[in-house]
């Protein structure tokens, strides 16, 4: 079975190069790249679209073990192919806990069986994500575990955390770091500013954040290891991995779609629908953030797709859980705030979703050459669309974006030369 992707904008984000031109799959793999004429048995116009290596999330939640009331890993990878991502990464943080072997062996399996895209998991750095006993970290990048992390909360014992470390640069593994002092979390909902003064919330802290993130930079520099910063927030946060990359710390950061694009003001209309951890900022952060993303501070846009039942979110901002969903909506709100602004090109935004973030979890390089294995995202960057909720691959349903609209989308979906997603039939099984 041959297929050709005709007639789209190859893009190939490291070499900043685009052509028009045509993209030959031939089983799993890419055969030929240029002008192929009439030789497949499949032609799919990409007339106006980029044709891009596979989309890679290093960061997503699909609740398996555990709560497949939220997710499942086949309906999270759906969700991911639907919005051209080929590859994910799994936080750890189900139930049980991806703190032992079986666990990272047992997603790997579920993953294989039921998810269309390539899923990999990362492992807890302490058992239960409970901050007290480190795992068997060995045994978890044994297992197939790619990085370790506390995804959710930091991990708060110094010593602790400096083991984990010395043993992330004896494995050659990064450490993933969420990064929020929980001391000074405490019970607030959101970001400690007008917002959660006017809602009567006690607010967290910028420096909740840059608290850790110093922290975790210092234990990068005493042991050597390689560090990725989750989801950085604040304007504080992104100066403190700035410098450190200057003085040569192994330090990456990451970027989410809603912290590159929306504050703390959406609280005020979505109420606990738009609650994420850490926290919506002000304009000034998601400044920062972008300007991060821009001067290559921030390496990384990554989802952190976190799916809740509509009842938890409902309970109100005290009590309904943190997290919303955001695998459908990354390349629209992508290219919609950064890309057609003018503030990233689009070989930055494609290699920030593709290369780098595969690169830092040590995962197979998505490339569009001759002998590649065809993972492949065709972008249609004009396509405007509403956010329909009710349209979503994912099992919550819900979105404090729901109703925006965005410009930009995943319009075909191709993992390992299987076509897996189109914009006109959804889900190809
Ligand atoms: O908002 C969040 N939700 N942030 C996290 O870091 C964890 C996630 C979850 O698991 O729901």
């Amino acid at each position: 079975m041959k297929t050709v992707i005709a007639n789209g904008w190859v893009v190939e984000p490291e070499a900043q190069s685009v052509v028009q031109t045509d993209v030959l799959i031939e089983d799993d793999r890419i055969v030929a790249v240029g002008d192929v004429g009439a030789v497949a048995d499949c032609r799919i116009d990409a007339t106006g679209c980029y044709v891009t290596p596979g989309l890679v999330d290093i960061h997503v939640h699909f609740r398996d073990p555990g709560f497949p009331e939220k997710e499942t890993i086949a309906s999270g990878a759906r969700a991911a192919a639907a919005g051209g991502i080929t590859s994910v990464v799994c936080m750890p943080n189900t139930y049980p806990t991806v703190d032992e072997p079986g666990v990272v062996e047992y997603v790997l399996r579920t993953a294989a069986e039921q998810g269309i895209v390539r899923v990999h998991t990362t492992a807890s750095i302490t058992k239960g994500l409970k901050g007290k006993e480190i795992t068997e970290m060995p045994a978890l990048a044994k297992a197939g575990a790619v990085t370790f992390t506390d995804d959710g909360k930091s991990v708060m014992d110094p010593v602790i955390l400096l083991e984990a470390f010395k043993w992330a640069a004896r494995l050659g593994l990064p450490i993933t770091s969420h990064c929020e002092d929980h001391n000074l979390v405490r019970a607030g909902a959101i970001n400690r500013g007008e917002v959660s003064k006017a809602l009567g919330d006690v607010g967290i802290p910028s420096l909740a954040e840059e608290l850790v993130v110093a922290r975790d930079i210092l234990f990068a520099e005493h042991t050597g290891a390689r560090l990725h910063l989750q989801h950085v927030t604040t304007a504080g946060g992104v100066q403190l991995i700035r410098e450190a990359k200057a003085r040569g710390v192994r330090v990456t950061g990451e970027a989410t779609p809603h912290h590159f694009s929306v504050t703390d003001q959406l609280v005020l209309t979505q109420g606990a629908l738009a609650k994420v951890n850490p926290p919506l900022r002000t304009q000034a952060d998601v400044d920062a953030v972008v300007a991060g993303l821009q001067d290559g501070t921030l390496d990384v846009i990554a989802t952190d797709h976190a799916p809740h039942t509509w009842d938890e979110k409902q309970r109100g901002l005290q009590q309904a859980p943190f997290g919303f969903v955001g695998l459908e909506t990354s390349v629209g709100m992508t290219f919609t705030h950064l890309v057609h602004t003018g503030k990233l090109s689009v070989f930055d935004a494609i290699k920030k979703m593709t290369v780098v973030p595969a690169q830092i979890m040590g995962l197979p390089l998505p490339r569009l050459h001759p002998g590649a294995v065809a993972d492949i995202t065709v972008i249609n960057p004009n396509l405007e669309w509403e956010v329909d909720t009710a349209r979503f691959y994912t099992r919550a349903k819900h979105s404090p974006l729901a109703g925006t609209r965005l410009r930009g989308k995943a319009v075909q979906t191709f993992v390992g030369g299987r076509w897996i997603y189109s914009h006109e039939r959804g889900i190809l099984e």
